[in-house]
């Protein structure tokens, strides 16, 4: 099948990979000239495991290909999918401009009948918006879809490959049929539904697992308070096959660019809509709140050199929106404390972590990144003026770190 995948951001580009891996035809399209000259070169603009291999393989296969120019990846398309970012609103909504702008660009150079599927995640009404302005210039037959994305960044492209479920929403008996073809190929179950049900999906599934990590971080701050392990608290209650063991992580809270704006959206459509999501709102003040609980633990942080490891929003990607490390440098400065940071993946003032805890105060880990497990904690311990380590995932060793001579505070661990 040939399909045009438009935006090549983190959902476009590991889609047009993976389409491409499946056998199908792909072009890549982006407006940013200079970002396509790259990927044509096989530069992969992200950090994401395996994704700049699975590039390149497809681009010598000739089945990957990208461009900048509309009527060159919309010929012969049978599907196109719009994966432009949708950026929050001051008031939390999705800005869905450049969905609407691709949706006019596609209608003006459109040749050949097509599903056009919107992977972007939208406002449940979207779809007929985009179909609408599609409508108005359009000279051939076309259908609209929703097929929300669920992938990880740091797993996208084992996500992407092996999705638990494909959720299309189609407007047509012709769009499901062609978007249930296309799918194929994937090991899993296809819901079929509305394009609004399938909106729904993808809010629905973000902000449940946003709940359930500002849940068990307030299960996390009642367990230090009664001296109890959140660890075992969380094992015991993800046993239970109801809830279930995953995002039951304590830690600093959710960031990256899907909960926070997922969460933010759904108040605000449900606001739009005269439903106050209250529950929600409680979500996010949790997930605030948790910062500032952190930092209490760090005692008088004024002309304290504190170290901040892990930039990125969690490990194995090097995304810092609505990291975690932003908002706590952000506190921590304006209460007087002098940061040192470093991330083996975001650049950062220090390129090597000795060197960005030599003299400080205290170790704060910010992001779990596996090389800070096998830190050599002796030579840590060596460089640093004082051995205070501040866990913000519950994931360095205690018992080791407390033989070795360091002081340790986690989140309802103690
Ligand atoms: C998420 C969804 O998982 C994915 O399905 C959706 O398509 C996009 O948003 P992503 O943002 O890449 O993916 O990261 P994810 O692994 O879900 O983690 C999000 C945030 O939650 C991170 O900051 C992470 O540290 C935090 N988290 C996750 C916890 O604090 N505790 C947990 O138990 C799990």
């Amino acid at each position: 099948m040939k399909i045009c995948v438009l935006g090549t951001g983190y959902v476009g580009l590991v889609s047009a990979a993976v389409f491409s891996e499946l056998g199908h035809e792909v072009v890549g399209l982006d407006i940013d000239e200079a970002k396509v000259k790259s990927l044509k070169a096989g530069k992969i603009p992200i950090y994401e495991p395996g994704l700049a291999e699975l590039v390149s393989h497809n681009l010598d296969s000739g089945r990957l290909s990208f461009t900048d120019f509309y009527p060159e990846a919309l010929k012969g398309a049978e599907v196109v999918f719009i994966c432009v970012g949708t950026p929050p609103k001051a008031d939390g909504s999705y800005d869905s401009k450049f969905v609407y702008s691709a949706a006019e660009s596609i209608a003006k150079n459109l040749k050949n009948e097509a599903v056009i599927v919107i992977k972007s995640t939208v406002p449940p009404s979207t779809a007929e918006t985009v179909k609408a302005i599609i409508a108005q210039t359009a000279k051939v037959k076309f259908s609209v879809a929703s097929v929300p994305e669920f992938l990880r960044e740091g797993q996208a492209v084992n996500d992407a490959l092996h999705p638990n479920r494909i959720v299309i929403g189609a407007d047509s008996p012709q769009a499901e049929q062609v978007l249930t073809k296309l799918h194929r190929k994937f090991n899993c179950p296809i819901l079929i539904m509305s394009p609004a049900s399938a909106q729904l999906v993808k809010y629905a599934s973000n902000s449940f697992l946003a709940t359930k990590i500002s849940f068990i971080n307030s299960m996390a701050i009642l367990a230090d308070k009664v001296g109890a392990d959140i660890a075992d608290v969380a094992k015991g209650l993800g046993m239970d096959p109801r809830i279930g063991a995953a995002f039951l992580n304590p830690g600093l809270g959710y960031g990256g660019s899907c909960f926070p704006k997922d969460t933010w959206a759904l108040i605000a459509f449900a606001e739009s809509l005269g439903y106050d999501f209250k529950f929600l709102k409680q979500v996010d003040q949790v997930n605030n709140d948790q910062i500032d609980y952190f930092i209490a633990k760090m005692g008088n942080v004024k002309g304290k050199i504190l170290t901040i490891l892990g930039l990125a929003f969690k490990p194995n990607t090097d995304d810092v929106r609505e990291a975690r490390s932003t908002v706590l440098t952000a506190k921590l400065k304006k209460m007087g404390a002098i940061i040192h940071a470093y991330d083996p993946v975001v650049k950062g003032e220090f390129t090597d972590p000795y060197q960005a805890l030599v003299n400080s105060d205290g170790l704060v880990l910010v992001t779990e990144w596996q090389m800070f497990l096998d830190l050599d904690w002796a030579k840590v311990k060596q460089v640093m003026r004082r051995p205070n380590i501040f866990d913000g995932r519950n994931f360095l060793d205690k018992e080791k770190l407390k033989k070795i001579g360091f002081k340790y505070w986690g989140i309802g661990r103690q």
